[in-house]
């Protein structure tokens, strides 16, 4: 007679040891716990509910399963990898405390269907959180804004200095970013939110399911209408991935910015000693790490995105193993994010700015000097005309080792002579900001709007500090 295997009668032969480590998957996807165990009571009230078990039945899976998700919770539960993975895992202990019922839990379900079920439940929560700690970064970001209301700050554009501006309308950029970055994962939660449950391995099941009632009680918006596509596609983690890693990308760029910032070139801001370390050769360091790690990891959430598109670009349909692969860039994703979110909320919250330094950026650098092209351009000089003007005065100025405010009348006047006095005020960096009176621009009460209207948005969503 032959032995009996794990996967029942079709085998002679146990798995290779080396094969079944190799396969093996629960050291990762243990962390689905909760969710298996969540989409297994769904399924097992339903299956009592059409007499497929008793009411017994069900009672002795409710405790069965309470009992195991007690265990894994208090980190007692013993994973075992020849189990292969959560799903098996779970169910055997299930067996193994309540007898036969663990082995008819698994009637008209697939694993297929129910890591697919798992897997939306749990990128559906992590959703929520990293948004949570996108919003956390934002309101960082809107009170430092709010406090730094009359810190004046050069804009830059290729890196070179541009325009007067306000420090807050420059955080402010950051917060608009954080907001589409916490809509694209509402979004991608709100699309994902369909119960795979019911399609089986790939093709339904015989067994009359009521797929409505586990979809209702997973709080999904309803069961899948493909079978195939349900237990097949992960679009819905590519979703999630691409919306982590642009918010990574985002927070990247802000952490470049601190590093920047930090220079004695820039000396902006000043990190705070318990955001920062120090050199263990170079006693005079101080070292802003908390933004250069989180910009090195966004490099980490942008090969997550990769590795799940490749998984599933060559993969033809139904279900494949390969799609157990999605499961580790999934994770670290999203730990990834969540902590970079939050770790750089604190350092943002903490830091302090130069603002001496900053204004003395911008009066250095005609940064004004748009306004010179604006004057000219509202007295009716065509723009490009008025633009060379200005260019010529910034050419006299910087060799006569001056600024644009520096010039006398009788210069300006030289260069056109529809200048007059009223020019030395419009060179005025605070002047200059205010008459950039326009939605989105940063005369002082736009920017006053814009973070009003940031926290309003924010705070809505729960988010308070
Ligand atoms: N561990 C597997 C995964 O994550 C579960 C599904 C396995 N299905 C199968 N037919 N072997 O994808």
């Amino acid at each position: 007679m032959a032995t009996k295997t794990a996967w029942g009668g079709r085998f002679t032969q146990e798995l290779d040891a080396g094969a079944a480590r190799f396969l093996a998957s629960v050291d990762v996807d243990s962390r689905l716990a909760e969710e298996d165990i969540a989409g297994s009571l769904a399924h097992a009230e339903m299956l009592c509910a059409i007499g497929v078990l008793t009411a017994q039945e069900l009672v002795q899976v409710q405790r069965g399963l309470g009992a195991i998700r007690e265990e894994i919770r208090a980190g007692s539960f013993v994973w075992d990898a020849s189990k292969e993975d959560v799903h098996m895992n779970v169910e055997a202990a299930l067996t193994a405390r309540e007898g036969d019922v663990g082995a008819r839990l698994h009637t008209g379900r697939s694993r297929n269907d129910q890591v697919a079920t798992d897997m939306r439940l749990f990128a559906r929560r992590a959703c929520a959180e990293v948004g949570r700690s996108l919003d956390r970064l934002a309101l960082t970001l809107v009170g430092r804004a709010e406090a730094e209301i009359d810190t004046l700050i050069p804009a830059y554009t290729h890196m070179q200095r541009a325009q007067p501006n306000r420090l807050s309308h420059h955080l402010m950029a950051y917060v608009e970013m954080l907001g589409r970055d916490r809509g694209r994962l509402d979004d991608a939660a709100a699309r994902m939110n369909e119960s795979p449950l019911g399609s089986g391995a790939v093709c339904g099941t015989t067994f009359p399911l009521d797929r409505e009632m586990t979809s209702r009680a997973l709080g999904f918006d309803g069961p899948s209408r493909n079978s195939i596509d349900a237990t097949a596609d992960r679009d819905f983690l590519l979703e999630l991935l691409a919306a982590l890693a642009i918010a990574a990308v985002h927070m990247s760029r802000l952490s470049e910015e601190l590093v920047l910032w930090s220079t004695q070139e820039f000396g902006f801001v000043e990190m705070a000693d318990a955001h920062t370390t120090g050199s263990s050769m170079m006693p005079q360091k101080k070292n802003p790490d908390v933004a250069e790690v989180v910009r090195g990891k966004s490099g980490r959430v942008i090969g997550d995105l990769v590795t799940l598109l490749v998984i599933l670009k060559g993969l033809p349909l139904g279900y494949n193993r390969d799609l157990q692969e999605d499961k580790a860039p999934v994770f670290d994703a999203v730990d990834t994010v969540r902590d970079a979110a939050e770790v750089l909320a604190d350092a943002v919250g903490a830091m302090s700015f130069k603002r001496d330094r900053m204004r003395a950026a911008l009066g250095a650098g005609f940064t004004v000097a748009t306004e010179v092209a604006d004057y000219l351009a509202a007295k009716g000089v065509p723009f490009r005309h008025a633009h060379e003007v200005a260019g010529r005065l910034v050419g006299r100025a910087l060799s006569e080792g001056k600024e644009l405010g520096q010039l006398s009348l009788e210069a300006y006047r030289e260069a056109h002579l529809l200048f007059e006095e009223d020019i030395f005020h419009a060179l005025d960096p605070e002047v200059a900001i205010e008459r950039r009176d326009l939605p989105g621009a940063p005369a002082r009460r736009r920017v006053l709007a814009a973070m009003a209207g940031a926290r309003a948005r924010i705070e809505a969503r729960g988010e308070s500090a």
